[in-house]
C-alpha cells in the first residue's frame, strides 16, 4: 500500500447562489479504505461526489484523486473513478447486459472486451439470469445491483456509491452490503459512500465523516465516533404530558439533552 493517500481534498466548496451546499470540506482517503459521508438530506453529499467525479465545477478548494488534480486533469480523473449514482440511470428499454455494454462504449472500451466483462459483473451481483431481460422488468433491488455493476465497468481505483441502499428492503440492503464488503475485501477497491443510515456507515466504513449543512462536523472511525458521542438515548412515553414536562425532566441530573417528540 502506498503512503500517499488516494484522495486528498482541501477546502472544497460549492455555492448555489447564496446557498453554501458544500462549505470547505477537507479529508483524505487511503488506498483500500471505505470512507463514508454520513449526513441528513441536503447536507451536501451528492454535491461533493459530483465535484470529485468532475461533473460539477467547485466554487473553491482543491482535490486530487490518484495524484490527478480534478481541475487540471478531469478526463484522467474520470478514467480512474466509477460512480453508482443516487438516482437510477439505466435505460428501461434495454436489457441489463445492453446497459452495461453501453456504459463501456462511453468509456471507449471495445465490445470484444466489454461484453465478457459485463457478463462477469452481472454474475458478481447475481444478475446473470436476468442479463437479457429489459430493465423495465427489474425490481428496485435488481436495478440497484445493475447500477453497481455498471459503476465497475472501467475497473475503477475508486468507486463512489451515493446512497447505495436508499429505498431497499432490509433483505436487499443486506445483499448490497455484502457486495460492497466483497469489493473491499476481494477486489481491494477504495470506496467513498454516502448514506444517512447510521448503521450502514457503522457496518461498512473504516472511517466516517459526519456532514451537515455542507460541513464536516466530525471525522473518525466508527468506534472513535461512538466513543466521542457516548451515553444512551432514553425514550420515555407519557399518557398525558404536562406543558412544562420538558423543563421538569431537564432538572434530573446527568441528562445532557432533553427533546420532546410527537404531539403537544
Ligand atoms: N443544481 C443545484 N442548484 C441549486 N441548489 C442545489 C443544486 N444541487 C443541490 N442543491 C442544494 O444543495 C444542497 C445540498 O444538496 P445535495 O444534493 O448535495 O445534498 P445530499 O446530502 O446529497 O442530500 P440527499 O440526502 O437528499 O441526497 C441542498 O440544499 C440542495 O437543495
Ligand atoms: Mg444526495
Amino acid at each position: 500500500m502506498s503512503q500517499r493517500p488516494l484522495v486528498r481534498v482541501e477546502g472544497l466548496s460549492k455555492n448555489f447562489g447564496a446557498l453554501k451546499a458544500v462549505d470547505g470540506v477537507s479529508f483524505e482517503i487511503k488506498e483500500g479504505e471505505v470512507f463514508g459521508f454520513l449526513g441528513p438530506n441536503g447536507a451536501g453529499k451528492t454535491t461533493t461526489i459530483s465535484m470529485l467525479t468532475t461533473l460539477l465545477k467547485p466554487s473553491g478548494g482543491q482535490a486530487e484523486i490518484a495524484g490527478l488534480d480534478i481541475h487540471r486533469h478531469p478526463n484522467e480523473v474520470r478514467r480512474v473513478v466509477g460512480v453508482v449514482p443516487q438516482e437510477y440511470t439505466a435505460d428501461e428499454d434495454l436489457t441489463g447486459l445492453q446497459n452495461i455494454v453501453l456504459c463501456a462504449d462511453l468509456y471507449g472500451i471495445p465490445r470484444s472486451n466489454s461484453k465478457p466483462h459485463a457478463m462477469e459483473l452481472l454474475k458478481l451481483v447475481e444478475l446473470q439470469d436476468a442479463a437479457n431481460r429489459k430493465v423495465s422488468t427489474y425490481s428496485g433491488g435488481m436495478r440497484r445491483r445493475l447500477e453497481l455493476a455498471s459503476g465497475l465497468i472501467n475497473y475503477p481505483k475508486l468507486l463512489f456509491l451515493d446512497e447505495p441502499t436508499l429505498g431497499l428492503d432490509v433483505q436487499t440492503r443486506t445483499a448490497v452490503w455484502s457486495y460492497i464488503k466483497m469489493l473491499k475485501e476481494e477486489y481491494k477497491m477504495t470506496l467513498f459512500l454516502t448514506t444517512h443510515y447510521l448503521e450502514e456507515a457503522d457496518s461498512l466504513c473504516d472511517r466516517i465523516a459526519i456532514v451537515d449543512h455542507g460541513r464536516i462536523v466530525k471525522i473518525g472511525s466508527p468506534d472513535e465516533l461512538k466513543a466521542s458521542i457516548g451515553g444512551d438515548v432514553l425514550v420515555v412515553g407519557v399518557a398525558e404530558a404536562e406543558p412544562d414536562i420538558v423543563e421538569d425532566v431537564k432538572k434530573i441530573p446527568l441528562l445532557r439533552e432533553v427533546k420532546r417528540n410527537g404531539q403537544g
